[in-house]
Formats: structure tokens, sequence, C-alpha cells
């Protein structure tokens, strides 16, 4: 049994105005989440992701379909059984959400007050959560004198205070700089390895997924249009919404327009290389150039590191004798996929590793 059971769900809004259409924001969602995985949930504005992580801890019922938390179906309980199936499930969100008039102390203290752990307990349990999170030093500064950074940090110590199983994340780093985000995505990574918490990543940013989740949903106009580990995924987007996702991280192989400028200042022959596949290094694929004495220099493109293994695309260029251009060529063909970049106008020849046309 899978820790979020998400089974045929949909929900659908009435029409907001007269005479205007129901709006389907979530559409036959089917989501299997494990205990102790990370898995992000990515799309557009409007896709539906903040929808969907409503229903999960029942801040809104659903239209259809059952929603089971650690096997507990929350579309049949009353508001006050969901009362403490919703102590099992943290969320943060991307304005973080803290109370202005309380202290840092006071905005993690709250829930447990609420949840009537006693006084002498809470004290111990704040101060782990605070410095778990880094900011034991801040305790009794106000929300108002942290970082955007320190807010999130702050939100997530809260959010962890009750000891939930799970962690709903819905554009949490959304408002923050890359840097910051990358420091909330590490606290999220510890959340997991170190508390066993299981992370469900509400994300428009592909750099987030990328970093912290195991596997990606990927939805569109409510549905889910893709999903898979985070390799796969990225490695070979199949759908279109998807394929923009990768796109926004890295430089896919040349358009018509990057060509047309590679072949006026390359005329050297160029090649695109693409890894989709760990066992193949760069490095590798050099050394075969190398080694017959093949000048090449990286014009277009490059490699991403997602979870350890290497994906992308690198376009190059090569001199050397034909013959020896031709060699390498080939033999880095059976290592991964390699393309002819076309003339300027055309498209032409492609040299795959199976020498198929694609
Ligand atoms: N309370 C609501 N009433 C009517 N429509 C809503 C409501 N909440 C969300 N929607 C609509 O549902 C769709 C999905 O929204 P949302 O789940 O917020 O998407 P996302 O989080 O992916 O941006 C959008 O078209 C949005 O306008
Ligand atoms: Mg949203």
């Amino acid at each position: 049994m899978a820790l979020i059971e998400i089974e045929g769900v949909s929900k659908t809004y009435p029409p907001t105005r007269r005479g205007g259409e129901p709006v389907h924001a979530v559409d036959d969602v089917t989501l299997h989440v494990e205990a102790g995985e990370i898995v992000g949930v990515v799309g557009y504005s409007g896709a539906g992701k903040s929808t969907l992580v409503r229903l999960v801890n029942a801040l809104e019922p659903a239209t259809s379909g059952t929603i089971r938390v650690d096997g507990t179906d929350v579309t049949t309980l009353s508001e006050r059984q969901l009362q403490g199936v919703r102590r099992g499930i943290g969320m943060i969100f991307q304005q973080f959400n803290l109370f202005h008039s309380r202290t840092v102390y006071g905005n993690v203290a709250y829930p447990l007050a609420v949840a009537g752990v006693p006084q002498a307990e809470r004290h111990a349990r704040i101060e782990r959560l605070l410095d778990f999170v880094g900011l034991s030093e801040k305790a009794h500064q106000h929300p108002e004198q942290l970082s955007g950074g320190q807010k999130q940090r702050v939100a997530i110590a809260r959010a962890l205070a009750t000891d939930p199983a799970i962690l709903l994340a819905d554009e949490a780093t959304s408002a923050l700089d890359p840097e910051t985000t990358a420091d909330v995505v590490a606290l999220l990574r510890r959340v997991n390895a170190e508390l066993g918490v299981t992370i469900l990543v509400i994300t428009h940013e592909m750099e987030v997924v990328k970093s912290l989740a195991d596997r990606v949903v990927v939805m569109e106009r409510g549905r889910v249009v893709e999903a898979g580990s985070t390799f796969d995924v990225f490695a070979q987007p199949s759908h279109p919404a998807t394929q923009r996702f990768v796109r926004t991280l890295v430089d896919d192989v040349p358009d018509a327009r990057a060509v047309a400028h590679l072949r006026e200042r390359h005329d050297g022959r160029l090649i695109t290389v693409s890894f989709r596949d760990e066992s193949v290094s760069q490095s590798r694929v050099f050394a075969e150039l190398v080694r017959r004495d093949v000048e090449f220099e990286l014009v277009f493109g490059g490699i991403e590191d997602v979870q350890g293994r290497a994906f992308g695309h690198l376009t190059l260029e090569l001199r050397g004798e034909d013959a020896a251009v031709e060699d390498a060529v080939r033999r880095i063909g059976e290592l991964v996929t390699v393309t002819d970049v076309p003339e300027a106008e055309a498209r032409v020849a492609v040299a795959g590793s199976t020498g198929e046309v694609a």
C-alpha cells in the first residue's frame, strides 16, 4: 500500500460567472506516492497542482475518485476525523504564511499547542526543530526580521512540529532567489533522508524538481500527461509540455536559427552528441577524438547532472584528417547517439548508433 493513493480523482469547480463553463481543475488523476519518496508535480500555472494538494489534505472535497492517506479514505471522513489526518500532513507555501505577531519560536510552538502537546515536551521539540533548520539563534526574532530563506525554514520547522509522515510543498521556493532555493532544497532533502518524511513537491521550477524529486509527474489542464523517474522524464521527455520544461534547463539540439549562426562561424564538421545513459561519460567520447588526433570544440548545448547521471546534448566542431574524423564519428556513434548538424537551410543526414534516419 502506498502512503498516498490518489485514484481517478477529479475536481470540478462550478462556473465562476453566469453562463460560464465549469472548470475541470483536476481531471481523472491517479498517483501513488510511496512512503519515503520525494515526488515532484510540475506544470504551468493553472495546471491544477495546487488543487491536487488541497484534495490530498482534504481542505476541499474531490468531485469524484478516492484519496487514501496511509490507508484512510479522506474523501469519506467527517471534519473531526480529518483533523487527525491533517496532523499527519505538514504543508508549506510560496508566501510562507507565518504568524507575524509571533516570534520564530512562537510560530513553531503554535501547532504543538493546538495538538495539546504538554508544555515541557513542547520546549524540547521546538529547540530540536530550530536546531534542525539552523535557526536556533533566531528563536526570539519576528518573521519580518528574517530573510525569505529563513522564513521558509521557520515554516518548515512549524510544518514538522507534529511529526507528520507527509510534507506537501506548494511552490515553496518560487519566491526565493536561486541560491536560497538551493539551500531550501538541501533542507528538504534532509527532511526526507534524516526524518523519513515523504514529500510531495509542487512547482513550476524544473531546477527544483531536478535536484529534489525521485519521480516526476507532469500536469497540464488538470491531467497527468507524463510520469516517470526524474532521470527518464528529463532524458526523454515525450509530452510537448514536458519538453518545454526540460528545455528551460538545458539547450536542446540547435534550432534553425542556431544552426545558421553555427554554420557562419564554424566550417569544420558539426555533430551533436546526445547523452542519455550514465554508462557513457563525456570524457569517454572526447577520448575517442583525442586518440585519432581529431581536434574538437564545444560550440553548443550543455550537459545536466540529474541525480548523478548525465544527460543532454553537446554540439561539437571537429577538425582533422577526413578519414580520422569519419572513424571517430562512427566509433562515437556506437557509444551514444550522434546527429550531424544540418546545413543552414535544410535538415539533412543523421548517423545514429543504429544507422537509422531519425
Ligand atoms: N476555488 C476555485 N474556484 C474556481 N476555479 C478554481 C478555484 N481554484 C482553482 N481554480 C481553477 O482551477 C484551475 C487549476 O488551478 P490551480 O490548481 O491553482 O493550478 P496551479 O496550482 O497548477 O497553478 C485554474 O483554471 C483555476 O483558475
Ligand atoms: Mg498553484
